[in-house]
């Protein structure tokens, strides 16, 4: 049983995952159930060696790519790196994240304004939690996408399934006291449509 586990392959997961979506779309109910799969495929410890290497992202300090979707916008699974806090960014789709190892401070937000307002932004904390190793969250779809990552020891590292591959697309920051939103600082290089974000 370990070993069917440990088989388990990114492969798999996506497929599994978008008859989820097909068949039910993006309720709690589906988010859970794609964060379990997540949560298997996390079971596996060689991770990083089937992955392909793709180093320093904006907010990672180093990220293996485990999928990439042919179609263009299709999902992508990163495993990432995080040796500091984030800004508070969104992505411009929903995703899932499993800790892999070491563990982090999350939080998210929902945006309370209509979202009209160039360069502003309201926004409500709505969670605000310790993930120890295994531990799955999810976030919603555009616009409530927005969240930070702060890891509580030296390094960690996430396995993240994002529903739509728009790394180096157009992601903002945010500054929920200020009510401010601005584009990310995305180095060209990383902006190419082989997802170098
Ligand atoms: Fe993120």
């Amino acid at each position: 049983m370990e070993n069917e586990l440990a088989q388990y392959s990114p492969e798999e997961l996506i497929s599994e995952v978008k008859t989820i979506v097909s068949n039910q779309g993006l309720n709690e109910e589906g988010f859970e159930r794609i964060g379990n799969l997540l949560h298997k495929l996390a079971s596996r410890s060689d991770l990083k060696s089937i992955g392909e290497h793709r180093g320093k992202g904006v907010n990672a300090v180093d990220s293996y790519v485990l999928y990439r979707d042919d179609e263009p916008g299709g999902p992508i699974i990163i495993l990432a790196e995080f040796d500091k806090p984030t800004k508070i960014h969104n992505h411009g789709t929903w995703g899932v994240m499993c800790a892999y190892e070491g563990r982090e401070k999350y939080k998210q937000w929902e945006r309370t304004d209509s979202g009209d307002d160039p360069g502003k932004a309201e926004l409500r904390l709505i969670t605000d939690i310790v993930m120890e190793e295994g531990d799955i969250v999810w976030w919603p779809d555009v616009p409530n996408d927005i969240h930070m990552q702060d890891p509580i020891d030296t390094s960690m590292w996430q396995l993240v399934l994002m529903g739509r591959n728009t790394l180096g697309g157009d992601e903002e920051h945010y500054d929920p006291d200020l009510g401010l939103r601005w584009p990310a600082d995305i180095p060209p290089h990383m902006r190419s449509s082989k997802t170098r974000g």
